[in-house]
């Protein structure tokens, strides 16, 4: 896939979240350095860049997380009515070992220390931020060809134990990275009638949410 001369609009386009569609190839370290570079240029509440990215390669930890993973989608398939979860059983979740990148995305609230410039009245604006990281991640991704698939399906603690997280920095996102095949132009969750988008126009209010 060549992805040279993108513009910020055709890879929001392109970007799609992946599963199933990772060619099994490792993304070479250079790409994968200036990815995490566009992502460490987020803007940030306070300047206080509270990410850090946790890069995991070794094939017996990607083996641990993807079976964690699987007894959370059980858990949840388990907890669904039988119409869903008949919708949800073709549905991939994520893409952890074939793509044989996991970046754990951490939260540092105590980064910037106690007084935030912007963070006083709206404490989730540091969450905000290390979010704002990850859709840089995603887009530079996207622009260089490579897939990127956010993993929620785990306990926190589980995850933290895994990569060794200190005390006060939580894990905010599981993101598979590795080259793709392609990327699907429909969202999966759309493909298999999970959940359809809405129109812009729905999302869009005039002066008040009512309008
Ligand atoms: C916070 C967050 C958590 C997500 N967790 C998962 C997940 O655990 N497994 C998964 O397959 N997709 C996950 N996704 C991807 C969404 O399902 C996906 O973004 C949505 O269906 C729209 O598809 P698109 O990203 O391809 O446009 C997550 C996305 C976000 C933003």
């Amino acid at each position: 896939m060549d992805a040279d001369g993108l513009s910020v609009y055709d890879a929001i386009r392109l970007r799609r979240d992946v599963r199933a569609e990772f060619t099994g190839d490792v993304v070479d370290d250079a790409t994968l350095w200036r990815i995490l570079a566009a992502a460490h240029r987020a803007p940030s509440v306070g300047n206080s860049q509270p990410w850090d990215f946790v890069v995991v390669r070794d094939p017996s930890t990607l083996r641990k997380f993807a079976e964690h993973v699987a007894d959370k989608r059980i858990e949840f398939r388990d907890a669904l009515p039988e119409e869903r979860a008949t919708t949800f059983a073709p549905i991939k979740i994520e893409g952890i070992v074939e793509s044989g990148t996991g970046i754990v995305v951490s939260y540092d609230h105590g980064r910037g220390g106690p007084q935030v410039l912007g963070r006083a009245t709206v404490p989730e604006t540091g969450v905000y931020s290390a979010v704002l990281a990850i859709q840089n991640l995603w887009l530079a991704a996207t622009a260089e060809g490579i897939g990127v698939g956010w993993v929620s399906f785990y306990d926190p603690e589980f995850l933290t134990e895994l990569v060794g997280l200190p005390d006060g920095i939580r894990p905010i996102a599981w993101l598979c990275v590795g080259p793709v095949h392609e990327f699907q132009q429909v969202p999966d969750l759309e493909r298999f009638g999970w959940r359809t988008g809405r129109p812009l126009t729905d999302a869009v209010h005039q002066e008040t949410f009512r309008a």
